[in-house]
């Protein structure tokens, strides 16, 4: 079922940061003592959605600019004309739109000169809201101006605070996006979600990253109240979380929410967050966009990962079909692989990059398919003619692999091709020597060759390390690329590891 069904729909006025504001901000701009406090006395119990004003009083421009810059939300201005001189107050209008660009705060500009600022021509030249002339002013004007000042402040909120919100939600969604895997994935959604409903204190919420699998469920992350608790799943959950986690659903509540994020290998995984405070309307909406999104994602990682597992085991079994020819016993195109992989990074590869040497290397000798079984199987040592047969293996491999314009097949049709050349170039099919041969060859001989020697074999126990060492030596600069012999030979521990985890 689509994620975004399983929300509650909530078609209600979304919510704004008013409401996290305890009163209204009110500035009065004007010389005359007198007139704040016929303002403030005629407005003294007024209050908006059960919020009061504050009132700041300046009486010069310097003071007005000075509490503009020290109060954040400013939601109306009532601002007088004249002051040092007779268009201070416009001059304030303009510092408050272009300098402090300020667009939301609500102007009420006032005057006593009419016939100097006309109202048609202030009103439509200065961004201002309305116009008062203040020997026309009653109590009953001023009340229904701030009214409606304060109205059209909160409207503005709230389209800044969606606006924002949902720029959140498309940067967290272009964030998810970049993920390839999906245990990073869940850290990323994780962070993100963090970030959309601001929350930065981890004493203050708590969140889970939940596995179920055959109904066994099992906390894979702690964070913020959660992260140094012993968390018991079965009391944890209110009915209806568990009952989302029984039937694989996301569901929000008033402080806590359950996503699902899809799937993988018969696990699925889950999102718990407990907010530690009530959600907004605008925020559980929030949640909704990113969860449709997130689990898109998380179907698209699974599906990825998938292909990735399947193209790994079928280069797999290709590279086991010829280890299965050459008789070659145990992991060998596996820790060959393993062994090219480190090498192409201990010389300075990128990640990719030794990737793809990785994935390419079990192929090197699938050319051994071409080779007939009399050969392949003769137990005694071949003849200077069988032996020429043999070496064919490397031409025969590739030309089964050059054709692709894939980057794996193509560097494994390079590795297949030139796994036999030597340094000093007395090795086969072609016998190039140096630099020559590409590097994806040049170091898939030693993986090659360093794994045939320290492994048992049916016929023969695994060479002793310091033979094995001596070899690699004097075959520096002969067989092998003296730079990658040294960074081989630096890192025998880390290749005998992989030795012994994979044999
Ligand atoms: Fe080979
Ligand atoms: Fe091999």
């Amino acid at each position: 079922m689509d994620s975004k069904s399983l929300f509650k729909e909530d078609n209600e006025q979304l919510l704004n940061d008013h409401k996290r504001i305890n009163h209204w901000h009110v500035l009065i701009v004007n010389q005359d003592k007198k007139f704040h406090q016929f303002i403030e006395e005629g407005l003294k119990d007024i209050a908006f959605e059960q919020k009061g004003i504050t009132w700041h009083h300046a009486y010069s421009s310097i003071e007005a600019k000075q509490i503009l810059c020290a109060i954040e939300h400013m939601a109306v201005i009532l601002l007088d004309t004249e002051l040092e001189s007779m268009d201070s107050g416009l001059q304030i209008v303009q510092y408050i739109r272009n300098e402090l660009h300020d667009q939301n705060s609500r102007i009420i500009l006032q005057t006593s000169h009419p016939e100097t600022f006309p109202y048609k021509q202030v009103m439509l030249s200065f961004e201002i809201n309305d116009y008062q002339i203040k020997s026309e002013l009653t109590s009953y004007k001023l009340f229904t101006s701030i009214i409606s000042a304060l109205r059209s402040y909160r409207e503005l909120l709230v389209m800044e605070q969606n606006k924002n919100g949902l720029k959140n939600v498309i940067s967290a969604t272009s964030e998810i996006l970049k993920e390839i895997s999906i245990h990073p994935l869940i850290d990323t959604i994780l962070g993100q979600l963090k970030a959309i409903l601001k929350l930065q204190n981890t004493y203050t919420y708590g969140s889970l990253i939940l596995q179920k699998s055959k109904q066994e469920l099992q906390v894979l992350f702690k964070s913020g109240v959660f992260q140094n608790k012993l968390i018991d799943t079965t009391n944890l959950f209110s009915p209806s979380i568990r009952q989302g986690l029984d039937d694989n659903l996301s569901l929000i509540e008033s402080h806590t929410f359950l996503m699902y994020l899809g799937e993988e290998l018969e696990r699925h995984y889950f999102i718990y967050f407990n907010v530690g405070r009530e959600l907004t309307d605008w925020e559980k909406k929030l949640i909704e966009i990113f969860s449709s999104q997130t689990s898109t994602t998380f179907k698209n990682v699974c599906l990825v990962q998938e292909i990735d597992r399947t193209q790994r085991e079928i280069i797999y079994t290709l590279g086991e079909i010829g280890e299965m020819r050459s008789k070659e016993i145990g992991n060998h195109v596996k820790r060959v692989a393993e062994y090219s992989r480190l090498l192409a990074l201990r010389y300075g590869l990128s990640e990719e990059e030794a990737e793809i040497i990785q994935l390419a290397s079990p192929m090197h000798d699938i050319g051994k398919v071409g080779i007939s079984d009399i050969i392949m199987n003769k137990p005694d040592k071949l003849t200077d003619e069988e032996y020429e047969v043999m070496k064919s293996h490397s031409l025969i491999g590739f030309n089964m692999l050059k054709h692709s314009e894939r980057p794996i097949i193509k560097a494994a049709a390079v590795i297949a091709h030139q796994h036999h050349e030597k340094y000093n170039g007395t090795g086969y099919p072609q016998g190039i020597k140096g630099e020559q041969i590409h590097l994806y060859g040049r170091i898939t001989a030693i993986a090659d060759v360093f794994d045939a020697l320290v492994s048992d074999r049916v016929y023969k126990k695994g060479w002793e390390m310091q033979k094995i060492i001596k070899y690699f030596k004097e075959e520096r600069g002969k067989h092998f690329d003296p730079k990658l012999t040294d960074i081989f030979l630096a890192n025998l521990d880390a290749f005998l590891k992989i030795k012994d985890e994979t044999d």
